[in-house]
């Protein structure tokens, strides 16, 4: 019995790949070693967004040397589908193409070069068919995926008419390209059992293997999927990983070869699906200080050609468009535009942050109207403890008020209020703007059953464990947290535990890493399996203690007695001593997140565990004659509850902050009015780098004044998407800048993303209508959107 140095603090631990990621070390999908024998894949594509396909001639392409075979749909031997929502979904397009880059067939060959130099032998014969692009031609063609959905509380109708300011408007809302640093990629083989084993960078495997499975007509049991890491995933490879496990697994069961696939970049770009554009359309009534009265708003997402996940994105943004307010009328409608481009899909945030632009959108168009500041209006209309939301759910634990204040104080936001106007007052061909902005962000899947996991832990007899968990790696540090739970609960050091890759043969049945619950909902799993082992361990160190086994605590790598501490029995004796005892040392874990209830069909229910909290204040400076923004300052405040780690979640809250920065201001998707990408390439699609990081960063953890009553596994909260809708405040803060090139900032229209183009006409706007004199409407007033700048 000894005492040992207290183990390290496990919410300091330091990502547990960091060293891998640094020296290049850690290993990701395409970069395993390769087996004998290997083969790669490379598709033949669609060059039309629609089109009927006559006759597809692989001759030539099998003639190549080096060339396996050309899969085409006919050589699937279970179904051609990957839809999960929806069948509507074939991998290898059939007698239809439905967007420009589906591909119709496959070329396996032994490297990626004869497959690619193959592709081009293969002779397609296409009908050319009308394409439907934009929301609006998909409006006018009355071509959606699924019957429009609605929430609705109160009489809109009513407290519109009796409202004494109505306002009206639309938003188009840009998509966004998930630009994960590494592109979809799977390898697969067919072990000599005719079991299919695929390594896959997806953030669903269990989903992955029932792909799988279901396109090679196999049982799941003859599936294994696993996920070592991804580099990144962003929601990109919630869904979209699946139809390239399944390409790579279907060459495999053909060829009896391993078989690889990695997108070439422009190829993942064309091919896999990306954020939904939106177009919000609203009507709001409101008091003349500003109070929310009623809101009438359809929000249209542009889907993409399958259905996808575009129904839960939906739901989300419709569950989301209230953000942080409370109104006591809401009608949302919200319906999905089939269209043929790429199947759009998840996106951190998953439909919310789309819902909550238009929110904001209608918050500052009130405010801007009314001549109040923002922020007084945005304060205003907070939910009070307890107010339900239009989905009928109460909104308790709500920091809002508390985290806004102290947001407010600590980006000293009155002073450089004041200093902005200041400026603004000296400068006539730039002007800055200030703004903050807050979001409240629903915890949960909004599909109940989703809301489970699993985990399985083994502690071997020499005091090593290993972890497995249902969740995937995708560099938001889940692995790190989790291993903090389990050394907290086990009361050893995090260096005992070994996490292993994900694999659907270790932890079945389990959900997408997702709506940020990675985790909050593996953590109660790893932390259930613990809390087995302990009990089992217990009574055992009990014995060794001569002591009751309720006296038993664990800590530092030990076993002890609370009435006598410095006896200790350390863990590799006692779990010796366990197996010698026929104690078993593996246990599962699983958890569900009690409480939820939703309902599709009424949009009513309490989806959410509980709510996440934040604010931003963004400053910028706008050059009037090009259009061009500077981030000067940003001051973040979120809620992470009692931090797992907080280093790992001040990393999240700056990539997210980051990345929702990329889709407002410079990330445009453009598509040729034939359905063709343009933007295929970094050079031309413009992700945020290091120069687009804001100058003065300020990232603060909030800690609320009484821990929350509801929160995830050791009080911590979920932070992988809500910061990202942080960035709305730089929006805002543009556009306080646009105002102050005009004379009549009573309405401000700027696109989203806020481009230097769209910032440029923004400003052009706001000094035409400041040549206009247009006074005030006195009794009712209604004032009229003008089309904001498109990209459906
Ligand atoms: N952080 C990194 N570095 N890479 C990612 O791919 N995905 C985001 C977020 N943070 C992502 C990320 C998304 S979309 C989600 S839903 C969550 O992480 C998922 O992980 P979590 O549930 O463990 O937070
Ligand atoms: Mo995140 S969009 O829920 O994968």
């Amino acid at each position: 019995m000894s005492r040992k140095p207290p183990a390290q603090d496990p919410s300091q631990l330091k990502h547990e790949s960091a060293v891998g990621h640094v020296t290049g070390r850690a290993v990701y999908t395409d970069e395993q070693h390769p087996p004998q024998g290997l083969l790669s894949v490379w598709p033949v594509t669609s060059p039309h967004a629609h089109a009927r396909v006559l006759r597809i001639d692989v001759a030539q392409a099998l003639a190549v040397p080096g060339v396996a075979t050309v899969l085409t749909a006919a050589d699937i031997p279970g179904e051609n589908d990957s839809g999960t929502i929806l069948h509507d979904e074939p991998v290898i397009a059939d007698d239809v193409v439905s967007f420009h880059g589906q591909s119709v067939a496959w070329v396996v060959a032994r490297d990626e070069a004869t497959a690619r130099a193959a592709a081009e032998r293969v002779r397609v014969e296409y009908e050319p068919l009308p394409p439907i692009l934009t929301i609006e031609a998909a409006l006018a063609a009355d071509a959606f995926h699924m019957l429009p959905s609605q929430i609705v509380r109160g009489d809109v109708e009513a407290a519109l008419a009796a409202a004494p300011v109505v306002l009206h408007g639309e938003l188009h809302v840009g998509g966004q390209e998930h630009f994960y640093l590494e592109t979809q990629a799977s390898w697969a083989s067919v072990d000599s059992e005719g079991v299919v084993q695929v390594t896959a960078s997806t953030q669903h495997p269990s989903e992955t293997q029932a792909i799988v499975a279901h396109v090679l007509g196999l049982p799941a049991n003859q599936v294994v999927c696993r996920s070592l890491r991804m580099g990144g995933g962003f929601g990109g490879k919630e869904t979209q990983a699946n139809p390239y496990a399944a390409v790579a697994a279907l060459a495999a069961w053909r060829t009896g070869r391993p078989v690889r696939i990695k997108l070439e970049r422009g190829l993942d770009m064309r091919m896999t699906g990306k954020r939904h554009p939106f177009l919000g359309r609203w009507r709001v009534g409101c008091e003349r200080d500003g109070r929310l009265r009623a809101l009438d708003v359809e929000l249209i997402a542009n889907g993409g050609w399958s259905c996808e996940l575009s129904p839960p994105v939906l739901s989300r943004a419709m569950v989301h468009v209230d953000n942080a307010y409370f109104c006591p009328n809401v009608r949302v409608v919200g319906r999905i535009c089939r269209t043929h481009l790429p199947s759009n899909t998840a996106f951190r945030g998953f439909g919310g942050p789309q819902g909550v632009i238009v929110g904001e959108e209608i918050i500052e168009q009130i405010a801007r109207h009314l001549g109040l500041p923002a922020h007084e209006v945005r304060e205003r209309n907070f939910y009070r403890e307890g107010q339900a939301t239009h989905y009928d759910q109460p909104v308790t634990g709500n920091h809002m008020h508390e985290l806004w204040q102290q947001a407010l104080e600590r980006g000293d936001f009155s002073a450089r209020r004041a200093q902005v106007a200041a400026f603004n007052a000296a400068h006539r061909h730039s002007k800055r703007g200030i703004a903050i902005t807050p979001i409240k962000f629903g915890i949960s899947f909004n599909k109940t059953e989703y809301n489970q996991a699993g985990a399985l832990l083994h502690i071997y007899t020499d005091g090593s464990i290993q972890l497995n968990h249902g969740g995937t790696e995708m560099g938001q540090g889940l692995h790190t947290k989790m291993l903090a739970v389990a050394a907290r609960t086990l009361g050893v050091s995090a260096a005992r535990l070994r996490i292993m890759p994900t694999s659907t043969d270790k932890v079945p049945n389990t959900s997408a890493t997702a709506a940020s619950t990675g985790a909050d909902l593996n953590g109660q799993a790893v932390k259930a399996a613990c809390e087995t082992l302990i009990a089992r361990l217990r009574p055992v160190a009990a014995n060794l203690l001569h002591g009751d086994a309720d006296q038993v605590e664990f800590s530092d790598d030990a076993a002890f007695l609370r009435s006598a501490p410095d006896a200790r029995v350390d863990f590799v004796t006692l779990v010796k001593a366990a197996y010698a005892q026929r104690v078993s040392l593996s246990a599962t874990g699983y958890y569900r997140t009690p409480g939820l209830r939703w309902n599709p069909a009424t949009g009513k229910g309490h989806p959410f565990h509980y709510f996440a909290f934040g604010a931003a204040v963004c400053e910028v400076e706008v050059d009037g004659d090009t259009g061009v923004h500077r981030l000067l300052r940003v001051d973040i405040l979120h809620d992470v509850g009692d931090s797992l780690n907080p280093g790992i979640d001040r990393g999240q809250i700056e990539g997210g902050f980051v990345q929702g920065l990329g889709w407002l201001t410079c990330e445009e998707l453009r598509f040729s009015d034939q359905g063709r990408l343009l933007t295929d390439a970094p050079s031309t699609y413009k992700i945020p780098t290091l120069g687009d990081v804001p100058e003065d960063f300020r990232v603060r953890l909030y800690i609320p004044p009484t821990p929350p009553a509801t929160a995830a596994v050791f009080g911590s909260k979920a932070v992988g998407e809500p910061p990202l809708m942080l960035a709305i405040a730089a929006r805002e803060a543009i556009r306080d800048a646009v105002a102050a090139f005009g004379g009549d900032p009573r309405r401000v229209e700027l696109g989203a993303p806020a481009t230097p183009e769209a910032i440029f006409r923004a400003i052009d706007a706001v000094r035409e209508t400041s040549a206009r004199s247009d006074p005030l409407p006195r009794a009712q007033e209604e004032a009229s959107g003008r089309r904001t700048f498109s990209h459906g």
